[in-house]
């Protein structure tokens, strides 16, 4: 599967997907991974920086929030028409545009740092991706991004239950089979009964690799690893968000911040 597939595919799920999060389903974004991402985040206040993979650009809003000039792409046209909605009626002074993360139109050294947010593992290319990025950063540039966790987001994958139907571990398999495009099917857990009947499943393409195979991606294209995360949810959240309990069995996500020399 190419990246023009993969582009396709988001569109059709891109209306459901901004609905929801707007709505506040993805409740492991708004409570979990943004709030690690954000406090990992070095200080951004009048940075260029670039968002890979903004779907409708919640996060990116977020970043510039913090100060920074942002620049967005993303492969799904509908997302970056949302993007852009939101933006004349709201502006932050974001750039948005649709493009893909294989080949940016972007000059070298023109950003400061780089950040995607559960994206580059939705994505096909990671060696061209990475190559591209480290392009465009200036030297002493960062990359910080988030990824499903490569250890527990493996192709096989099975929760085991207590008695009373809690999830209290996860079975993983197949760590080492790199998924090529292979289909996930979903919908966030806490969309509301009458939506899940009226919305359609996400259709997801998922690109596996190892953690070990990540890291040296990063090494490879010359980045050097400074930071890492892996969130799961505070008291607090666990309090608003009890269904958050699982965050706290495995990592969701892997959150890593790297530097270009
Ligand atoms: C799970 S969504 C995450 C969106 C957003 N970053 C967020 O955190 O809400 C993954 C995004 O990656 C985008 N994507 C996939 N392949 C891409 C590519 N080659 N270039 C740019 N974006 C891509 C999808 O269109 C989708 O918007």
């Amino acid at each position: 599967m190419n990246h023009g597939d993969v582009g396709r595919i988001w569109d059709e799920n891109a209306a459901a997907w901004t609905r929801l999060t707007r709505m506040g389903c993805d409740v492991l974004r708004d409570y979990v991974n943004t709030p690690a991402f954000l406090e990992m985040l070095p200080e951004v206040a009048g940075l260029r920086g670039l968002d890979i993979g903004c779907g409708e650009g919640h996060n990116t809003r977020l970043v510039a929030g913090k100060g920074a000039r942002m620049t967005a792409f993303d492969i799904s046209r509908i997302f970056v028409q949302q993007a852009h909605a939101y933006e004349r009626d709201l502006p932050l002074y974001i750039s948005y545009l649709r493009a893909s993360a294989v080949e940016l139109p972007f000059a070298a050294e023109a950003f400061d740092f780089a950040m995607a947010t559960m994206s580059l593992m939705d994505m096909p290319e990671h060696e061209r991706v990475m190559g591209e990025v480290h392009r465009v950063l200036k030297p002493g540039g960062f990359l910080q991004f988030s990824i499903s966790h490569p250890c527990f987001a493996t192709p096989r994958w099975k929760w085991i239950l207590d008695e009373e139907g809690n999830r209290i571990a996860m079975e993983c398999g197949d760590y080492f089979q790199e998924l090529h495009g292979e289909m996930e099917h979903w919908i966030f857990s806490n969309t509301p009964a009458e939506l899940k009947d009226e919305l359609p499943e996400f259709h997801i393409p998922r690109f596996t690799r190892t953690l070990s195979a990540w890291m040296n991606l990063l090494l490879d294209a010359g980045f050097a690893i400074e930071r890492l995360d892996e969130p799961c949810a505070s008291d607090e959240a666990l309090a608003r968000q009890p269904t958050l309990a699982d965050s706290r069995v495995i990592a969701y996500t892997l959150i890593v911040r790297c530097r270009k020399a």
